[in-house]
């Protein structure tokens, strides 16, 4: 069995939370070592975007693994901690949450939670850098993205108690981790995601991908996380990019 022991250093400030442990990473930290910050002055989202992370109104926080699975095999990471973001929120706060793939946590269709996974060189072998940044309060994102995001107090209709939700997470990061690594475990991984999200099957959107752009319906995910588009030109694997709900005309 495979135990995660999360260490937390915490900031006051960092460009990113990820930057910083991938630093930490490359001069030898260990498995389970965990950045938390107040802010970050240059939060970075997935496909290159930023992520918005003014002081106190959001989660940042960053944890570095060293799983021991098959490379192919990496994507489950989010979708563990996506399942484990799932958890910590409905426990923590009474927030129930949709993940749309790969990993975006939703409340009511509005994004509430985001995570970033990148693999980094260490002494000791490829380790990953799981981000994570939950909205707290409002304040956590631009207000131009209102109608697509929302935060833990909206939500829920009280206070969030960062604290709380914060041990929640990391019981659950080391839970669902765990279950990584025993036999059958990707395969209970690919069905707990799959049970939690709405976009997994059925359900009819866009994929933008760099330059291409794919609209289909979706039909559930492989065994390394790809999702299945079943387009007008067949069945497509979908490993990279954003998924979108597709509009009704
Ligand atoms: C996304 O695009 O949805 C992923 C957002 C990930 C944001 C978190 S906040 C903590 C960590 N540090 C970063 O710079 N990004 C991740």
């Amino acid at each position: 069995m495979k135990s995660l022991k999360p260490k937390i250093l915490r900031f006051e400030s960092l460009p990113s939370t990820n930057t910083e442990l991938a630093r930490q990473a490359s001069e030898g930290a260990g498995e389970g070592l965990s950045i938390l910050a107040e802010e970050q002055t240059a939060g970075r989202g997935r496909l290159q975007r930023a992520w918005s992370s003014p002081r106190g109104a959001g989660l940042y926080f960053s944890i570095l693994l060293q799983p021991a699975i098959a490379v192919d095999q990496w994507p489950l990471i989010t979708f563990a901690a996506a399942l484990a973001v799932g958890d910590a929120l409905s426990e923590a706060c009474d927030v129930s949450t949709d993940i749309k793939w790969p990993n975006d946590l939703l409340s009511g269709e509005r994004k509430i939670c985001g995570i970033l996974a990148e693999s980094v060189e260490t002494p000791t072998g490829r380790a990953v850098i799981v981000g994570i940044g939950i909205n707290l309060t409002a304040g956590a994102y631009p207000p131009e993205i209102a109608n697509v995001a929302i935060s833990v107090g909206e939500a829920s209709g009280r206070a969030p108690e960062r604290e709380t939700l914060l041990a929640a997470l990391l019981r659950a990061l080391a839970r669902w981790y765990s279950l990584l690594h025993e036999v059958d475990g990707p395969e209970k991984i690919v069905a707990a995601w799959t049970s939690r999200s709405s976009y997994a099957s059925g359900k009819s959107v866009q994929v933008t991908n760099g330059d291409e752009v794919w609209q289909g319906i979706t039909r559930g995910v492989e065994r390394d996380g790809a999702l299945r588009l079943e387009t007008a030109e067949g069945v497509k694997l979908v490993r990279a990019g954003d998924v979108s709900l597709r509009s009704a005309n």
